[in-house]
Parts: C-alpha cells; sequence; structure tokens
C-alpha cells in the first residue's frame, strides 16, 4: 500500500524524523529557515498530514486549500499558530507536545529571572568589552531573589514548575493569576490566586506562562508596566505578543521597571531597530526554552506518533481538538 504524503516543515531530531520516513512518504523542507508561505500553499493540497513548526501560520484560508489534509502535528506546546476552530469544524485532529519541555521551561524562565536581577548581561558586556577595571563596591547592583514574591501569570503546568523551583529552592513567595484555580500549586506551594492588578503590584518577579490568545495578547502594555514595582523583574517565556514590546522597552528605560527577561519577543527576530537593543537591563535569549536535547527528542517523538496517529484514524497522543473526532477526515 502506497505510503501518505507528508510535509515536515523543518528538520527536527532523528529520533522523530526516523519514525515519520518510515511511516509515510515524507518530504522534508531542508532550509534552516522555515517554507515561505506560498511553498506551504503549494504543498497542502497534496500532503495528507503535516508536521509543523510554531513558525508556520496555519490559517483557515491556507487549511481550506488542504483538501486531503488528515492531520497536523505541531512540533510545540503552543498552538497559537493554528486556527484551532477551523480546523475543528474541518474534521482534522492536531496534535502538540506538552510535558516532555515543562523543566526545560521552567530552568529557561528561572535563568532568566536571576539573569535579569543580578544584570549577567551588563556584567559580561562591561567585561568583553575590557571595560572593568576593579572590584567596585557600589557597581552593579542587583535585586535578590531569596523571601520574595513571584506572580505567576497562567498557572499550568509550566508556571507551576517555575513556582515550585522558587518557593522550594528560594524560599519565594508565590501568587497566581489565571482563571482555573491550581489547587495543587495552593496546597503544595502556598499559592494565592489574586486578580491581575494585584499580581502586578505586588510581585518581585513576574513570569508570563499563559497561551497566546485574543485575551492575552498585549496584556503586559504601558499601563500593566507603569503598575508594576519599580524593583520588578519581567520575564515572558511563552509568546512574544503577550507583551507590548515598544511599551516593554519604554518601561525599562524609565525605570518603570529594573529589568526584564525574554525568550520570546515580538516579532521574532526582533526588527534591528528595536529600541529594546540598546538597554542594558534586558536579558534576551532566541526562543530557547524547550531548547535541550531530551526535551527537543522528546518533543519530535510525540509530533511524530502524532502524526502517524492521526493517518491511520487513531486518537492522537496529545490532543489538542479532540472535538475533531465528530466529524473526523479519514
Ligand atoms: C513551544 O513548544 O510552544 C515553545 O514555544 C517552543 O518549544
Amino acid at each position: 500500500m502506497a505510503k501518505a504524503k507528508v510535509f515536515v516543515t523543518r528538520i527536527i531530531p532523528e529520533a522523530g524524523l526516523a519514525k515519520v520516513r518510515q511511516g509515510c512518504d515524507a518530504e522534508i523542507w531542508p532550509d534552516p529557515l522555515p517554507p515561505p508561505r506560498e511553498i506551504l500553499v503549494r504543498r497542502l493540497p497534496e500532503c495528507e498530514g503535516i508536521l509543523a513548526t510554531l513558525n508556520d501560520r496555519l490559517d483557515a484560508e491556507l487549511l481550506a486549500t488542504g483538501s486531503k489534509l488528515r492531520v497536523i502535528s505541531n512540533f510545540a506546546v503552543g498552538f497559537n499558530n493554528i486556527d484551532i476552530e477551523a480546523a475543528t469544524r474541518m474534521g482534522i485532529p492536531v496534535g502538540n507536545t506538552p510535558e516532555v519541555l515543562t523543566d526545560a521551561t521552567a530552568d529557561m524562565a528561572f535563568c532568566l529571572m536571576i539573569a535579569a536581577a543580578r544584570r549577567v548581561r551588563e556584567g559580561h558586556e562591561t567585561i568583553a568589552a575590557r571595560k572593568w577595571k576593579t572590584w567596585e563596591p557600589m557597581g552593579h547592583i542587583g535585586q535578590d531573589l531569596c523571601g520574595r514574591t513571584l506572580g505567576v501569570v497562567g498557572m499550568g503546568r509550566i508556571g507551576a514548575a517555575l513556582a515550585s523551583r522558587c518557593h522550594g529552592g528560594w524560599g519565594m513567595r508565590v501568587i497566581y493569576h489565571d482563571i482555573h484555580r491550581n489547587e495543587a500549586a495552593e496546597r503544595d506551594l502556598g499559592a494565592r490566586q489574586v486578580d491581575f492588578n494585584t499580581l502586578l503590584a505586588e510581585s518581585d518577579f513576574v513570569s508570563v506562562h499563559t497561551v497566546l490568545n485574543e485575551q492575552s495578547r498585549g496584556l503586559f502594555n504601558a499601563s500593566a508596566f507603569k503598575k508594576m514595582k519599580p524593583t520588578a523583574v519581567f520575564v515572558n517565556t511563552a509568546r512574544g505578543p503577550i507583551h507590548v514590546q515598544r511599551d516593554l522597552a519604554e518601561a525599562l528605560r524609565t525605570g518603570e521597571i529594573f529589568a526584564a527577561g525574554l525568550d520570546v519577543t515580538d516579532p521574532e527576530p526582533l526588527v534591528p531597530d528595536d529600541p529594546i537593543f540598546a538597554l542594558p537591563n534586558a536579558v534576551i535569549t532566541p526562543h530557547i526554552a524547550s531548547a535541550t536535547t531530551s526535551s527537543r527528542n522528546a518533543m519530535a517523538e510525540i509530533a511524530a506518533d502524532n502524526l502517524l496517529a492521526g493517518l491511520s484514524g487513531e486518537p492522537l497522543r496529545c490532543y489538542v481538538n479532540p472535538k475533531a473526532e465528530a466529524n473526523r477526515r479519514r
């Protein structure tokens, strides 16, 4: 029997790619940059499955061209790049890769918290520029973590993993803002659910772990930064558009907040003249929170399993839209 035709939009770890090659007639986009939209427009009508990344915008218009498409497997836990409602309406199951990147992402959020609070970037740049002369009693003063308050926006798996590190290791008090209560975090970490303004006012560290949707887009804007402490550190490892890039740069420039640690920006990559580049109190990494060997291998395996399950008509291993079962394409 002929193997199903699939399009894999980037080279992913062999742990998943080998399974895809074995089970499918796979075209794998070989470039380091994602395929341009016109390539997706050309490939989608031909393929029965797509293994995509967060860079591929699979909107309703594009999905409508994929008349043979029976599964979308996203190589990410986030799926804001896919119109889930349209996929569900069309009976196309969508898979993602949760859990296996929780620790790696929580570690990265913590890394950015401490790097921003302790001015690691400034210190490194001073030394690299050969400007450091001597130990300075009054120089490079940052913020403590021990005993401070962590405010988590989105107390899901990753938010709770960060809270557990901060509470257990650094004795931090945890507050959180989420539409859902996280009873385990309340019980185990003494976390307290608060409204958004209380979180902004009381937190020494604010870390974002919510999904990007119409409610969270632009949540951290000029007005939110004004409500934060001037000693506060803002961390975003979720999605760039949850903060307003120019408002964040302005809050950092004027000292409305102390520092920021960002693994995500808006846009990605930033435009070369983004004002944030001139600010020493922003530590920025290139969307690498899940970039550990074991996390990326596990993501690749799940993404491959989701793809293969989709093609064989089985429920996906990690199913974003199980409602698609009602009118699933076979
Ligand atoms: C995700 O999985 O959504 C991350 O942003 C990338 O690993």
